[in-house]
Order: structure tokens, then sequence, then C-alpha cells
């Protein structure tokens, strides 16, 4: 049985101050709603500056608290790094990797992906890794490919006790930040066509237990039927998780999609 994960990633946006309003308001009302919590978890993965104010503003809330990027090592000649246990001593629990924005704009490859991947399990994160294929390769007949290659070049050298730790994010970037979500089919296509690959690599009880999750122009108004596909469990969401109304929202419908 999966847990869908619902998380919200603020990119760079929201400084301290904003960050502490937002986490607040979604502590609050997550809290008055416990189901929510008890039956998705729910994740925050604010900007690195901004994790501690909203680690504080969630307090005990259930909500959980993530990074946006992590280095592979716990300290060191990094310039610009953030480190795993830099990460846990602040709170977090998850940390993404390999967003596509990270691979088109500051030419992260798989390589150095799986070194992000590899030293977050190795320092006690869980982390979320991101595939997808561009307009391009879909038009061309290429997302197999493609998910194929990030998904086994991006998770090499781990154990199946790793592999448990690990969720794989969906997203297309022709649905990324552009209000055209994927339909509920073709998201499924693609998670089912992810978890066949984790059952290549790992094992079928592997896969089974891997959370597959679909990101891209989640909303309020889609999350139910994308929650309603057999193979996606849960939703990286983007814009619509800067707004507390939204992203609450999104969780509660996705307790309803179930
Ligand atoms: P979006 O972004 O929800 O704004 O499309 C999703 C993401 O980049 O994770």
């Amino acid at each position: 049985m999966r847990i869908p994960l619902i998380a919200g990633n603020w990119k760079m946006n929201n400084g301290v101050k904003e960050a502490q309003e937002l986490a607040s308001a979604l502590s609050s009302m997550v809290g008055a709603r416990p189901e929510i919590g008890q039956r998705v978890e729910v994740l925050l993965c604010p900007p690195f500056t901004s994790i501690s104010a909203v680690a504080t503003a969630l307090g005990d809330s259930s909500i959980k608290l993530g990074a946006q990027n992590v280095h592979w090592e716990e300290s060191g000649a990094f310039t610009g790094e953030i480190s795993p246990a830099m990460l846990r001593e602040l709170g977090c629990e998850y940390a993404i990797v390999g967003h596509s924005e990270r691979r088109q704009y500051f030419e992260e490859s798989d390589a150095t992906i799986n070194r992000r991947l590899r030293g977050a399990i190795k320092g006690g994160l869980k982390p979320i890794i991101c595939v997808g294929e561009t307009k391009e390769q879909r038009d061309q007949g290429r997302t197999e490919e493609i998910l194929r290659e990030q998904v086994s070049d991006g998770l090499v050298g781990l154990t199946e006790m790793d592999a448990l730790k690990v969720t794989v994010a969906y997203e297309p970037l022709w649905a990324i930040g552009t209000g055209q979500a994927a339909t509920p089919a073709d998201a499924n296509t693609a998670a089912a066509f992810i978890r066949h690959l984790l059952v290549e690599t790992f094992s079928e009880d592997t896969a089974e237990q891997i959370r597959v999750q679909y990101g891209g122009s989640v909303k309020p108004g889609n999350i139910a039927t994308f929650m309603g596909q057999p193979d996606i469990d849960g939703a990286l969401v983007g814009g619509a998780s800067l707004q507390a109304d939204s992203f609450y929202r999104i969780a509660e419908g996705a307790v309803g999609g179930q």
C-alpha cells in the first residue's frame, strides 16, 4: 500500500516572511482536517534560505519538509552547495533531485543527479527524482526511451533497500508551468512504464512499494482525476503550491480522489 505524496515545490519563491505566512496558513488548514495528514503525506519544499523558518512555522504539524536539491557530500569545498546533513539538521526528510529546471538551466546530467540521489539516501534523506520528456521528444515518439535513460541512469548503484526510499516524479516538460497538464490516462501510462522499469531494475515487490508521482500543471480541479489512476501516487506541484488555499485544496482533493 503506497501512501500518496503531495509535494509543493516552491522553486525560487517565498523569502522568510512569505514562507512563514504560507507554512503557518497550511499548517492550520491541514491541522483542522487530521484525516488529510493520515491518508496522504503533505510535503513543502521551500528554497534553502526559508527552510528554517518553515520548520518553525510547521511546529508539530503533520506536514513534512524537504529541499529542492542536495549535494552528495556531507561537507567540504563545494561552494554554493548544501549537504544532506545540513538539511537534516533543519528538519528536512526529503530532497528533490533532477528537477527539469536543474537539468535545463544548470546542466545537471543523469550522472550528477545519480550522485545527488545516492548522497541523499546515504545522508538519511528520501530523494524525489524527477524524470520526463520534452514536447519534441514526445512528438518524436521517444517518451519511453527518455524515461528509460533517466530512470536507469538516475537510479544506478542502488540496493533494493535504497530504492524503497525513492519517489519518482513523472514530470513531462511540456506540462510544467504551462497550464497544459498531461491527460490522466497519458500520465498513468508513463507512470506504469516507470514502474515497469523499476521492476526490471529491482524486483516486482520493491517496484510495488515505490511511489510514482505526476507533476505538471496540477491544480485543485484536476488532482482527483490523477489520483484516480492506479499507478499515480501523488503529485509534485509548482505554481499551485504557492497559495495556501490552492495547495490545501489539492491535498484535500488527493484524499477524495483515492
Ligand atoms: P507546475 O510545476 O505545477 O507549476 O506545472 C511543477 C513542477 O515543476 O514541479
